[in-house]
């Protein structure tokens, strides 16, 4: 049996649209329960449901074999796992943003609040710009608004929550998509199984374009 960690939240239903399409397939009962771990049809695989950034710790720990995830978590997270399949689903963007009109004005280093500290350390100082890294877990489009941050570097789907907060993108530092990823120890011990999933998935991709859940959701 293969245990996948799924990233709970926006990527959860298109993840599991795209599994399910794979032959892994979870019954309506256990998805409607609240159960953070089921079995799917086959028994040939588990699901465990976790928070975004929990996934590569499960994945590189090999309590999960794979898991489905954004590249914006593993861009920063440093958890050594394999990355072999692009899953194209919840397509988005890791984007500066700052106050429609400018960036605040206020004198010295740039604050910068986000939820992705690493990611943001690492475009400033590629460009040499001093900054002060405001470390934030959510809601961080507020951060410009009330005047903690000059701007932020966050996740930018449709643009909705930026427009609505006054916001707008000022640079995109990366694109990101839902990935699988898989335990560097279960792609050799359990290679059978992993090389049908990852086989499976990709024939699924290669068959429809964009792959959306029943509730849509998989972005522009
Ligand atoms: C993400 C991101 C933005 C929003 C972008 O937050 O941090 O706030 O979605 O989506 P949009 O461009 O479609 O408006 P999330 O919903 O994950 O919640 P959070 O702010 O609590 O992290």
């Amino acid at each position: 049996m293969l245990t996948i960690a799924i990233a709970k939240g926006r990527m959860q239903q298109d993840a599991l649209a795209l599994l399910a399409r794979a032959g892994a397939r979870v019954g309506a009962e256990a998805l409607a329960s609240r159960r953070l771990a089921v079995e799917d049809e086959s028994g040939g695989y588990r699901f465990v449901f976790v928070k975004p950034a929990d996934v590569p710790v499960y994945v590189e720990h090999g309590i999960a074999d794979c898991g489905v995830v954004g590249r914006d978590v593993l861009l920063e997270s440093e958890a050594d796992v394999l990355q072999p399949l692009d899953l194209r689903i919840n397509r988005c963007r890791i984007a500066v943003a700052a106050r429609e009109g400018g960036r605040g004005g206020r004198p010295g280093v740039l604050h910068v609040a986000t939820k992705y500290p690493r990611v943001a350390a690492a475009h400033f100082g590629a460009r040499g710009v001093p900054v002060e890294i405001i470390e934030l877990s959510g809601s961080v489009e507020l951060a410009p608004v009330l005047g903690l941050a000059d701007c932020i570097v966050d996740l930018v789907e449709t643009g909705r929550t930026l427009a609505e907060n006054g916001l707008r993108v000022v640079e995109t530092i990366t694109e990101s998509t839902g990935r699988l990823v898989v335990n560097r120890a279960s792609y050799q011990l359990k290679a059978e199984a992993v090389g049908r999933l990852v086989r499976e998935l990709s024939r699924v991709l290669a068959d429809g374009a964009e792959v959306t859940g029943a509730g849509g959701g998989a972005g522009a």
